[in-house]
């Protein structure tokens, strides 16, 4: 199995430092994760693609874009144009997520599904040779420092399943409340990308902080 994937969240960053606070976590995160919401599909507001295209010239980390926001068919290959590495939408805003996958492959990024609290993960099984990532909530989404939900980690042993009985090539990321106590019982039931906002960014060395939770997610 490939190693494990560590993507500070910016959701718990600074915003008045964005490219320092990406920066201080360069060298040990994998990804950056960055939480698009549009106070309609949440009831939180970020930032949008301005931001991100800003910030794409600050950092060489790959942007791992998730898009908490209504009607992605319209904004999300805008990302794969400005750079990100991967674009996640949600499976619960989405009519036709083959289609969307489809777009952000040919615009060059990686395709990213997912599944908020209340979702199942069963009827997308077999929509995932179209995506690159899955990505589980284990939260319902919306603000960051949630307390992490374990019953959530059904789902994401259930995609496990699914996908090494398939073979596929996909990452089954979970965002939430991830953090030193609750990183490795979500490696143990199968996912290998791990978003992390509270726990990297209130910590005082956050580069470091990455790189504790990369050793607690190896199995
Ligand atoms: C919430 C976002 C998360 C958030 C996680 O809807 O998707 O990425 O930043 O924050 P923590 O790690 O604090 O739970
Ligand atoms: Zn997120």
């Amino acid at each position: 199995a490939p190693p494990p994937v560590v993507a500070p969240s910016i959701l718990a960053a600074d915003f008045s430092r964005l490219a320092e606070e990406a920066r201080a976590v360069e060298g040990a995160a994998d990804w950056l994760h960055i939480d698009v919401m549009d106070n309609h599909f949440v009831p939180n507001l970020t930032i949008g693609l301005p931001v991100v295209t800003s910030l794409r010239a600050a950092t060489d980390l790959p942007f791992d874009v998730h898009l908490m926001i209504a009607d992605p068919r319209r904004w999300a290959p805008g990302y794969a144009d400005a750079g990100a590495y991967n674009v996640t939408f949600h499976a619960e805003a989405s009519d036709n997520p083959v289609s969307l996958a489809k777009d952000l492959r040919a615009a060059g990024a990686k395709a990213g599904l997912a599944i908020d609290r209340d979702t199942p993960v069963e009827p997308y099984l077999e929509l995932l040779p179209h995506f690159d990532t899955l990505l589980i909530m284990t939260i319902k989404a919306g603000f960051g420092g949630q307390k992490f939900i374990p019953a959530m980690l059904d789902k994401v042993a259930a995609a496990r399943r699914h996908v090494d009985a398939g073979h596929l090539e996909l990452r089954i990321e979970v965002d939430g409340g991830i953090a030193e106590d609750t990183i490795a019982q979500a490696a143990e039931a199968g996912a290998d990308a791990f978003v992390a906002g509270t726990a990297v960014y209130s910590a005082a060395d956050p580069a470091e902080a990455v790189r504790r939770l990369k050793t607690l997610a190896r199995r």
